[in-house]
């Protein structure tokens, strides 16, 4: 990721006022574009508030589920492959399509379970589920087994650690995880040698390897150690990253353009730059928007919450990047949590352990965040407008003293974080503003920061409690009694 990209203080002052979304809107398309399993769509005529699971089922790609429709089981997974506006590259992203709106996937790639194999030709990944006996109803399977996609098409070598955290929004209720584990686990570069990707295509551990196994010798990966192998090795397909869906060359040049889909009673938006939508929360203040949806699909699912005028942000760039700067880093607010994870990885290395503890706090408070899907799309802009008590990274950002960034096309607002909560879910951002970035600053010399979350089970669970802790040490000696 290439620091400093797009984050200028006084932007705002320079857009142009509107008077009507019509007159903004006049010449915006009305035709989302997108591929589904490598089959280009286009869709002109839709409800704007369906989501992409609706969409998908309504087209008899039936093998992705619906299970609890809010998020927390997995079942809906598919992989959404974009470029990153944050990165600039492609991340395939696994995602819960039962929040995601349709219009989100615009310009980007949707794979399903059925577009990686089938039953006659199943994927390496589906084939060892299955030999594995890593299925009993199979209801969470597809949802399994494109989480697991996802991680191969990001990297196809992952750690053994990686392989069980990209599970950690699925869940199963009968076959028990240890098989599902087992099956993925083979895919590990330890367990495994990384099949093709490592050696060029031949295969490796799943292959008969003159009866030797792993090429790497043990299943630790140790080259030198070897393993007695009591058992023929089973005849897996191996993982060959250079076979898989390619991401279609159309999409690395799709334009952008903004979008207005829907009709009078309902409208949804879908701005390109930040200039547009400052224009239309400038006209329409009450307009929700919608970044990674994952907060705005439960209000719309659960709470019976009608919005008449939605705005979809999620890939605004300039929304979107991050900067470093000599005493604070600025990121973009709606930067996915998953992005927000790796640029705080970055933050560390670049100012070092002791000035880098906010984003150590803040990456290790993300892991326990929610699951990868929701971690793929949710924002912390998102989860500061919520203002929930609950939050993961509101104490954090409050005790790290961070600054938030509100524009509006009247221009620039500065809110310390202390005085953004005025209350349960309300907060100091004023109605025609948007967040738009974070400065988050490093640790002074004598200050430790530390992040705790206490929830009933690790991962995927809400909190019952956060800490978030900054203590500043002076350098004055204890007085004398
Ligand atoms: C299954 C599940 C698990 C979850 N787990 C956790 C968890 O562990 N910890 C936790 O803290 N939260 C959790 N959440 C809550 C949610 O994921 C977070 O609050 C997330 O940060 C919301 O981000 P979003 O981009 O999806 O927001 P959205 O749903 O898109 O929007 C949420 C609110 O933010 C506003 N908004 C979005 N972007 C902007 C902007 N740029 N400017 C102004 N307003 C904006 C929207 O209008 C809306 O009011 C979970 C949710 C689900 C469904
Ligand atoms: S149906 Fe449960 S996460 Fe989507
Ligand atoms: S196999 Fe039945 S829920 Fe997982």
């Amino acid at each position: 990721m290439a620091p400093g990209i797009g984050i200028h203080e006084d932007s705002a002052a320079a857009v142009e006022k509107v008077t009507s979304l019509a007159q903004l809107t006049e010449d915006w398309d009305d035709t989302l574009r997108f591929y589904v399993n490598g089959t280009k769509v286009t869709v002109d005529t839709v409800n704007p508030e369906v989501t992409l699971l609706e969409y998908l089922r309504g087209i008899g790609l039936t093998g992705t589920k619906l299970g609890c429709a809010e998020g927390g089981c997995g079942a809906c997974t598919v992989v959404v492959s974009h470029i990153n506006p944050t990165t600039k590259k492609i991340y395939h992203a696994s995602v819960n399509a039962c929040l995601a709106p349709l219009v989100s996937v615009d310009g980007k790639h949707v794979i399903t379970v059925e577009g990686i194999g089938n039953v006659k030709d199943p994927h390496p990944i589906q084939e060892r589920i299955a030999v594995g006996n890593g299925s009993q109803c199979g209801f969470c399977t597809p949802g399994i087994i494109m989480s697991l996609y996802a991680l191969l098409r990001n990297d196809p070598s992952p750690s053994e650690h990686d392989v069980e955290e990209a599970f950690d929004g699925n869940l199963c209720r009968c076959t028990g995880y240890r098989p599902i584990l087992d099956a993925a686990q083979s895919f590990n570069k330890n367990n495994s040698c990384g099949m093709a990707s490592s050696n060029g295509g031949s295969g490796c551990c799943m292959e008969k390897n003159g009866g030797g196994g792993c090429c790497k010798g043990s299943s630790a990966g140790n080259q030198d150690e070897k393993v007695e192998i009591k058992f023929p090795q089973p005849d897996f397909k191996p993982y060959n990253p250079d076979t898989q869906l390619i991401f279609p060359a159309a999409l690395r040049k799709h334009e952008f353009r903004p979008l207005v889909l829907g009709n009078k009673r309902k409208k949804w938006y879908r701005p390109v730059t930040l200039e547009q939508l400052l224009q239309i929360k400038s006209i329409h203040p009450e307009a929700k928007l919608i970044g990674g949806s994952s907060e705005t699909q439960i209000e719309i699912k659960f709470k019976a919450m009608r919005y008449a005028c939605s705005v979809y942000l999620g890939d605004i760039p300039e929304l979107r990047q991050f900067e470093f700067h000599d005493d604070y880093l600025e990121v973009g607010a709606n930067v996915s949590l998953t992005d927000l994870e790796n640029i705080c990885a970055l933050a560390v290395e670049r100012y070092g352990s002791a000035a880098g503890q906010p984003f150590a706090a803040i990456k290790k408070q993300l892991h326990y965040f929610a699951g990868r899907q929701i971690r793929n799309v949710a924002s912390p802009a998102g989860n500061l407008a919520t203002a929930s008590p609950i939050s993961d990274l509101n104490p954090i950002l409050v005790s790290t003293n961070t600054t938030l960034i509100a524009k509006s096309v009247g221009g620039d607002k500065h809110i310390p974080m202390t005085e953004f909560f005025l209350g349960y879910r309300k907060t100091a951002l004023p109605p025609d503003s948007i967040i738009a970035s974070l400065r988050i600053p490093i640790a002074q010399k004598g200050e430790y920061m530390r992040a705790y979350k206490q929830a009933k089970r690790k991962d995927d669970d809400i909190a019952i409690v956060n800490a978030a802790l900054r203590v500043s040490l002076g350098d004055q000696r204890r007085p004398q009694l």
